[in-house]
């Protein structure tokens, strides 16, 4: 690889101390030529540690790219959650895994309600310590683009706005007074935090976002106090926005009062409709990122990269609807005709709505978002597609990062069309191929004229899309043109090696330039050679198949060794961003170096295999342990990896039980509740989150004919109600609406029957509302979030009694009584309030051998531990996994005191829970608690235990 290429593309990590043990441990095996010794604990890979000097570098942009240090910058990013992975040690893994795909870049939105439980309140600790995220991303070597909202969407609880938001007066998202009180407390905050972390103080952050797609009910000036403020209090990288849904709407923040640096665009065009992956093409528009303005880069700040499961369709099925062929039509088509050099796509990682961070409308608790890279950490075929095309862009992020739009060569198919991009100070070109009517799904071939005498035969399949190079120089070669294409290129020991590729079974062809005819040896594979002196062309004929090398000597030219490969021989291989050494086999590089005539990895394996690095070095080290190799002809190291030990879960046994809804008895003690007398929502009394009880009294006059209840919940929410013990029924919640403009929809009230009453006589009525979360501000007209949720109306047909109410939620309130856990963790069932959901063993209820039926009208929980003894030195991934979601019942899942998930039929699709890595002891005992809502009589399947993935790693 071109050094000065690479490094333009490239944020070097912080520090490479990891890989600098991986050296110390390498060599115990090395120096004495004898096999590798068991390796020293000391020697072992040591978290990297804090550099003592950090370099301060400038950054600006013009029309073309960002700029950093002077040099052109590409940033290609993926979004991701750390709110959505509880577990922060496991943040570096995925980010790690991004940089692997060739990303350099992470956009990171910020979660105002995660960190706030209460007015005044701010928590950055554990796992919402962003300081730490911040450092993780510097270490890995990743630029950060930051999005702390304060309005974030994101399918999360009220948009990121913290809920006791709710209560405040002032339109959210408005330079309204009270609004700009609260969210100046939160700026205030998570910019301190932001401010050193920035590129200028030598840290990672490049770009720091405002606000998020602001397109309706706008307020210039709150947009313009967002950029004051974060400019008074140390912002000084240029500022973004990320406008919605194409160009067409407006405003887009390049003007006017409210203007940011580089506005930028969100494009989603698959649209959502996951259930018809197998059809849908492109409905929300034709994917291309329009320049907002003259003298700032094009920017792709969201570009779909997965998809919320609005129909319960499942995340394959969305991993689908976005998968290779999307990916290759869309993302090139966007790269070559929009000249955008700044990307962001959404999600990388989308991670787990664990607790009650989900916005009920759109999402349940998954947040998968089918994206590159599972809920369980694991790589998928779309991580190989972004890898092939991430590595061409780093490769050529210095040709890439300024280019303009030119002339392409013509196709002589008019069923095939082309488009090109010229870097002006090399002359690069950058030719965009796709069939002219986007879905047309047929195998069609051409000849492309380059209109220079130079015609190159090209097919392309339907719903595919090739950049092709030509006039492009890299190391000491110049590659005149190509229908294969490129995935990367580096120099090691003394001669280039590049790497192309095509879809299996099409025919490709290579034209290198050199003075004099060069000798070509094909190594592997099959390919045809010929030279022409005039044009000084070498002209390679192949079929893409498995992988083809070639070795190309002399010729007045560094030795070349050219790997052709197809889509996935070349995502077999992995490049390190760095030091650009090019290693094939693995399941994961995470790090590669040169040191002292060694090659040092630091890599995953799924399963024992080759492992091949094109190095000049002599040895191989892989993870501090030293692996024998041999040279090939390729002039590679070859060696072989040994895969993880199997795991098998123990199986989840000897459930005990406890059944609790004390609440829904008459005689339950509500003294110390809080009185809902001036309003029934649950906000109001700060009860934001999960179950709420409610308790009403009223001297009966023996008129009355029922009761009718009306409670807010947001999609996938019901609420039940008892009257003196006795178990009435349940309803369906009030959720948000979808109609335009909205209104707060209102299922009306359900109507319950109650026991005969006598005149005077006292009746208590209990109901449990589940609070599935807030809407968010998506249109920022503020009635959709400050909906209400519980209790909104209670009445007694026939009858004038007034109801008494009380209600109780979380434990705490707003006063969190679990700071650890925070604010999305628990609701105010009764277990939850008396902490049977935690690891230690409750010390209330009548704990039982399990029962495998509930009765509708009851709350019963499940609790049992197990063991664990993952082997070291591997990650392995689990899951807990049930059966067909239950109608009967509804249930809430804890591990180690972590929620992590609610499953039924009325919840959504979802079988497989995600166990972040984090929330467990590898090596000790877990606890298992599960709280079961029963509407009706049902049966309940309890789960097992289930491993998603296994890897040995570095
Ligand atoms: C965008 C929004 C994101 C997310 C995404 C859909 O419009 O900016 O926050 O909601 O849609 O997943």
């Amino acid at each position: 690889m071109h050094p000065l290429v690479t490094r333009r593309h490239a944020r070097p990590r912080r520090a490479l101390a990891a890989l600098l043990a991986l050296a110390a441990a390498a060599c115990l095996g090395l120096v004495s030529g004898a096999p590798a010794p068991e390796r020293a604990p000391e020697a072992r890979p040591q978290p990297v540690a804090r550099a003592d000097a950090r370099t301060a570098h400038t950054v600006s942009y013009d029309r073309h790219s960002l700029i950093v240090d002077g040099e052109r910058v590409l940033l290609q990013g993926a979004e991701f959650h750390y709110f959505r992975l509880p577990s922060p040690d496991t943040w570096r893994d995925v980010l790690e895994k991004y940089k692997a795909a060739g990303f350099n870049t992470v956009s990171l939105y910020f979660h105002w309600g995660y960190h706030s439980p209460k007015r005044g309140v701010y928590d950055f600790s554990g796992v919402r310590d962003v300081d730490r995220l911040l450092d993780v991303v510097e270490d890995v070597g990743l630029y950060a683009v930051v999005r702390p909202g304060p309005y974030i969407n994101a399918e999360t609880s009220g948009g990121g706005l913290p809920a006791w938001l709710k209560t405040v007066e002032g339109r959210a998202r408005s330079s309204d007074a009270g609004y700009t009180a609260a969210y100046r407390e939160w700026l205030t905050e998570i910019n301190r935090i932001i401010v050193p972390h920035q590129v200028t103080r030598g840290g990672p952050v490049v770009l720091y976002n405002v606000e998020n797609e602001y397109a309706q009910n706008t307020d210039a000036q709150y947009m313009q106090d967002l950029q004051d403020l974060a400019h008074a209090q140390g912002v000084d990288v240029p500022v973004t926005h990320n406008q919605c849904c194409q160009a067409s709407w407006t405003p887009h923040w390049a003007e006017g009062l409210g203007a940011v640096d580089i506005p930028g665009l969100d494009d989603y065009p698959q649209s959502f409709e996951c259930q018809n992956a197998d059809t849908v093409w492109g409905p929300w528009g034709d994917g291309i990122t329009r320049r907002l303005k003259a003298d700032a880069p094009v920017y792709a700040a969201e570009y779909q990269g997965g998809a919320i499961d609005l129909n319960n369709a499942g995340y394959e099925a969305c991993r689908k609807l976005t998968g290779p062929a999307y990916m290759k039509y869309f993302y090139k088509s966007n790269l070559i005709r929009s000249g955008a050099t700044l990307f962001s796509y959404y999600m990388g990682f989308g991670g787990t709505n664990w607790g009650y961070l989900a916005q009920p409308n759109d999402v349940y608790t998954s947040y998968d978002y089918g994206a590159m890279i599972t809920e369980d950490r694991q790589l998928t075929e779309k991580y190989d597609e972004f890898k092939l095309q991430s590595h061409f862009l780093r490769a050529a992020a210095g040709q890439l990062a300024k280019t303009d739009e030119a002339a392409a060569p013509a196709s002589d198919n008019p069923a095939l069309e082309t488009a090109a991009r010229v870097n002006p100070d090399t002359g690069a070109r950058f030719t965009l191929l796709r069939h002219a009517d986007p879905p047309a799904t047929t195998d069609d071939s051409a000849v492309l004229d380059y209109g220079d005498g130079r015609t190159l035969p090209v097919r392309l399949d339907g719903r595919d899309a090739k950049v092709l190079l030509s006039d492009y120089a890299f190391g000491g070669q110049r590659l005149a043109l190509s229908s294969s294409e490129l995935m990367t290129h580096t120099s090691a020991g003394g001669r280039d090696v590049a790497l192309l590729y095509g879809r299996e079974g099409e025919a490709g062809r290579t034209v290198l330039e050199y003075g004099s005819r060069p000798g070509v040896e094909v190594l592997d594979g099959a390919a045809d050679v010929s030279y022409a002196r005039e044009g000084d062309a070498l002209t390679l004929d192949y079929v893409h198949e498995d992988l083809t090398r070639v070795r190309i000597t002399g010729g007045g030219r560094p030795p070349l060794l050219l790997l052709l490969g197809t889509d996935a021989t070349a995502a077999e291989f992995w490049q390190d961003a760095e030091s650009g050494l090019l290693v094939r086999g693995t399941a994961l590089l995470r790090d590669g170096a040169v040191r002292g005539g060694t090659a040092l990895l630091r890599a995953d394996t799924e399963r024992a295999g080759e492992v091949e690095v094109f190095t000049g070095a002599g040895r191989l080290a892989v993870n501090g342990d030293r692996v024998p190799v041999r040279r090939t002809a390729s002039g590679s190291l070859l060696g072989s990896l040994p895969g993880p030990r199997a795991v098998e879960p123990p199986e989840l046994t000897g459930w005990r039980a406890a059944a609790e809804a004390p609440e829904a008895r008459p005689d339950f003690d509500d003294s110390r509740w809080r009185a809902a007398d001036r309003t029934l929502h649950a906000d109001d009394h700060g009860f934001h989150h999960g179950s709420l009880w409610y308790r009403g009294r009223f001297t009966a006059t023996g008129a009355e004919t029922g009761l009718k209840l009306n409670a807010i919940t947001g999609r996938r929410g019901i609420y039940q109600v008892w009257a003196d013990g006795r178990y009435l029924g349940s309803a369906q919640g009030g959720v948000q609406a979808d109609s335009d403009p909205p209104v707060n929809e209102d299922p009306g009230p359900g109507a319950f029957t109650l026991p005969d009453t006598a005149p005077g006589e006292e009746v208590v009525v209990a109901v449990l509302v589940q609070n599935m979360g807030h809407n968010d501000d998506w249109i920022a007209d503020d009635t959709r979030f400050k909906q209400p949720r519980g209790l909104v109306r209670a009445e007694l047909p026939g009858s004038a009694a007034d109801i008494a109410w009380r209600i109780q939620g979380t434990r705490g309130g707003e006063d969190l009584a679990d700071t650890e856990r925070g604010p999305f963790n628990n609701g105010g069932l009764y277990g939850e309030r008396h902490g049977w959901h935690l690891p230690q063993a409750p010390a209330s209820g009548d704990w039982r051998r399990s029962r495998p039926d509930v009765e509708g009208g009851t709350v019963t929980w499940y609790r049992t531990s197990f063991r664990l003894g993952l082997p070291h030195g591997q990650d392995t991934a689990l899951a807990l996994r049930f059966g067909e979601p239950p109608a009967g019942h509804r249930l809430l899942m804890y591990v180690n005191g972590w929620n992590v998930g609610q499953y039924g039929a009325g919840i959504g699709p979802q079988r497989d829970f995600t166990l972040p890595a984090g929330l467990l002891r590898d090596d000790g005992r877990n606890t298992v608690a599960l709280a079961v809502v029963a509407e009706d009589d049902s049966a309940v399947r309890l789960p097992s235990l289930v491993v998603k993935g296994n890897h040995r790693t570095g």
